[in-house]
């Protein structure tokens, strides 16, 4: 086969699958949380997911889920846009979740995928069909950093622009739109940079491969506009929140351009999956030193409090299991 496949160590991120698995209407064994290679889903892309963090307080040894209520809320949205038809609530999802946690008991940080797909067998892409043709699966797997957190990253604009609404929208988190991601994604690793950045068609930043971005110009936080096809990240509202709240800092969410990318002051990643991590360069213009800014290094620290129980105040933005 002709294809360029350069003797290039690519970062992976190492994952331990947990033992049980939610698939239709029932808890199974992992390994028996099986789909058929028919799948509608599987030919077509026809599935939608969410990514959702817990994490573990070792000193209390109690596992917190984070946001659980928004990311299914989310997944509904996303459900509806693709026309799929989930047969569970929020609530009882949620319920779901927690007692997978339960059953495979992680002592370590972990992620959740909850996903809705078309079940059915069948050939040509239309959704449109019985509503017993969608089944729901969740599963669950011991999730360290997905990026490494602790020094800034290395990143390209990628050639590859960002999917827009009027295409598969950005709003959803539709299984086969993550095409877009891998095809970002694996270029910046060929090239040997950690992560992408992409810009609309209409030459606007939109986000991260995976996760929303902010620039830090002047001791303002500057995040890209929904209407510039990002997805509109749980984590990208709460951190407006945090900085507005906690640092006082000013927010804005506006069209940003590619060079303001390069004389930003500071800029991380922030996603559920990718948390907030510092971006050192952008197309080699370096920013700041190697390591976060002073207000992203804030935002982390704070962060990480939060999502382990550590901040009583936020204690409403975690579930424990
Ligand atoms: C394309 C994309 N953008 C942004 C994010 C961050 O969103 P959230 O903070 O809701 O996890 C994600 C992760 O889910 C994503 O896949």
């Amino acid at each position: 086969m002709l294809y360029y496949r350069p003797n290039i160590p690519m970062a992976t991120v190492p994952i331990t699958i947990h033992p049980y698995a939610f698939l239709g209407k029932e808890f199974l064994k992992y390994e028996d949380a099986k789909i058929s290679v028919m799948t509608h889903a599987f030919m077509y892309g026809t599935a939608v997911f969410e990514g959702i963090r817990a994490y573990y307080n070792k000193e209390q040894d109690k596992l917190f889920v984070l946001h659980l209520e928004e990311h299914l809320a989310r997944l509904l949205q996303s459900c509806k846009i693709l026309r799929l038809q989930p047969y569970y609530t929020v609530e009882e999802m949620s319920k779901i979740v927690i007692e997978l946690l339960q059953k495979n008991k992680p002592k370590s940080d972990a992620y959740i995928r909850p996903s809705w797909f078309k079940a059915c067998e069948r050939i040509g892409p239309s959704v449109i069909g019985d509503a017993d043709e969608d089944s729901f699966v969740v599963t669950s797997i011991d999730l360290g950093d997905y990026l490494d957190t602790s020094k800034g990253v290395s990143v390209e604009v990628s050639s590859w622009r960002r999917i827009s609404d009027n295409a598969i929208p950005p709003r959803a988190k539709i299984n086969g739109s993550y095409v877009n991601t891998a095809l970002s994604k694996a270029n910046a690793q060929l090239s040997g940079y950690d992560e992408a950045i992409y810009l609309t068609e209409a030459g606007y930043v939109a986000e991260g491969s995976a996760m929303n971005l902010y620039i830090i110009r002047d001791g303002k936080l500057i995040t890209s506009r929904v209407a510039d096809n990002i997805l509109e990240g749980i984590t990208r509202s709460f951190i407006a929140k945090l900085a507005a709240d906690e640092l006082g800092l000013e927010f804005e969410s506006r069209a940003i351009y590619r060079s303001e990318l390069y004389v930003a002051d500071e800029a991380f990643f922030c996603g559920t999956g990718a948390q907030i991590v510092p971006i050192g360069s952008i197309d080699h213009y370096q920013l700041g030193d190697s390591k976060a800014g002073p207000i992203t290094a804030k935002l982390q620290a704070l962060y990480n409090n939060i999502v382990r129980g550590k901040e009583a105040k936020y204690s409403n933005c975690l579930v424990e299991v």
